[in-house]
């Protein structure tokens, strides 16, 4: 990266000291990773996000709802800052929250809505974790997906699952032993999501038509074309993968997980990692006495991750020792409260 912005970096960090608290998630390009004060998954960083409660400003290395938690669980006057507001995640873009009031609707049409507990993903808006609190749900990540869904059916005997169809089905076939036809998709672009009374009354886990499309791309073509190049391969794969690149794979798990695979992984073993190209790249720097590669070489970065480059935090931090707080992201109050409750509620898992 360009050493005059690692140095104007640099300036702007220590201008700011204890006042400028900077997370990064995994997926974040190593110009930016190196500035972060903490580094880690989604639930790593909304655990983090409270840890610094005397810096007034957080700026987020990540996409926009990781940014929003942030500002759920911190403090009234912390401010956090999303240096490029263009970095979304078309995943969280997949479930609107009228979309999902509408889905409620057929549930309740159904005659179950009264049975279902809502679980939603990190990768979704505010708004959407709003819902969930509001209807007693709660958020998950892929690092927590089986302990969330275990505490959601103690409290109902079904689950609408938000917005990743995947990981909803990988931890419930894989983890929970349900069968693939106990999970139904509901497609919000048809009429009852494309499902008849009946089938919503059957299935015990609603899956919403999410996905990332990043971890989507993977194939099970990809898996087994690396264990017939590489012998001896390890396939590690991120839980957002479809259910047949999982059921191919060695291992599954989030990207703190997968860290921390490779650190207890023997030199000279092999292995292919189906997940986001900037983590692949530093674990591979990382272990250089370890034949560490990407799972499918079709794939490529997360576009919305990426967006946060070094100019774009170079610009957030010299704005704030400007006194300007720059590309505010702030939940209102009253869907604060209601998301709050649902983090919360994944935060006390136990
Ligand atoms: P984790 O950080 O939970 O592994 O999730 C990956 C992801 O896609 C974040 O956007
Ligand atoms: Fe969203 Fe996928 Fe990018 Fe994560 S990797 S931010 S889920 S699009």
């Amino acid at each position: 990266s360009d050493p005059a912005l690692v140095e104007r970096a640099r300036a702007a960090k220590a201008a700011l000291g204890d006042r400028v608290f900077v997370l990064g998630h995994h997926y974040q390009r190593d110009e930016v990773i190196q500035f972060a004060d903490v580094t880690g998954d989604s639930f790593k960083l909304a655990q983090q996000a409270a840890a610094r409660p005397d810096a007034p400003y957080i700026v987020f290395c990540g996409v926009h709802f990781m940014a929003e938690s942030a500002d759920i669980l911190t403090a009234p006057h912390q401010r956090v800052v999303l240096p490029d507001l263009a970095a979304g995640c078309s995943m969280a873009d997949m479930a609107t929250f009228d979309q999902v009031e509408e889905c409620w609707d057929a549930l309740e049409e159904a005659g179950i809505a009264g049975d279902v507990v809502p679980v939603t993903y990190m990768n979704s808006s505010a708004d959407i974790k709003g819902f969930v609190g509001r209807r007693g749900g709660v958020v998950c990540t892929s690092s927590n997906a089986k302990r969330a869904l275990d505490w959601a059916y103690a409290q109902g005997s079904k689950v609408l699952f938000l917005p990743d169809q995947h990981l909803g089905r990988n931890t419930a076939v894989l983890e929970m032993g349900f069968a693939l036809d106990d999970c139904v998709v509901y497609n919000p672009h048809r009429p009852n999501g494309g499902l008849t009374d009946e089938r919503l009354r059957d299935a015990r886990m609603i899956l919403w038509q999410g996905h990332c499309s990043v971890h989507g791309r993977f194939s099970k073509a990809s898996v087994d074309d690396v264990r017939e190049r590489v012998p001896g391969v390890t396939v590690l794969v991120h839980p957002e993968c479809r259910h047949e690149v999982v059921t191919a794979a060695d291992m599954v798990g989030s990207t703190e997980y997968i860290i921390k695979a490779l650190d207890a992984a023997p030199a000279g073993s092999s292995w292919a990692i189906g997940t986001e190209l900037n983590l692949v790249k530093r674990l591979a720097g990382a272990h250089p006495d370890k034949n560490v590669m990407f799972l499918d070489k079709a794939v490529c970065f997360c576009s919305t991750m990426n967006r946060i480059d070094l100019p774009h935090l170079v610009w957030a931090l010299e704005e704030l020792v400007a006194g300007r707080v720059p590309n505010p992201v702030e939940v209102d109050a009253d869907t604060a409260r209601h998301a709050r409750a649902a983090l919360e509620q994944m935060l006390a898992l136990p």
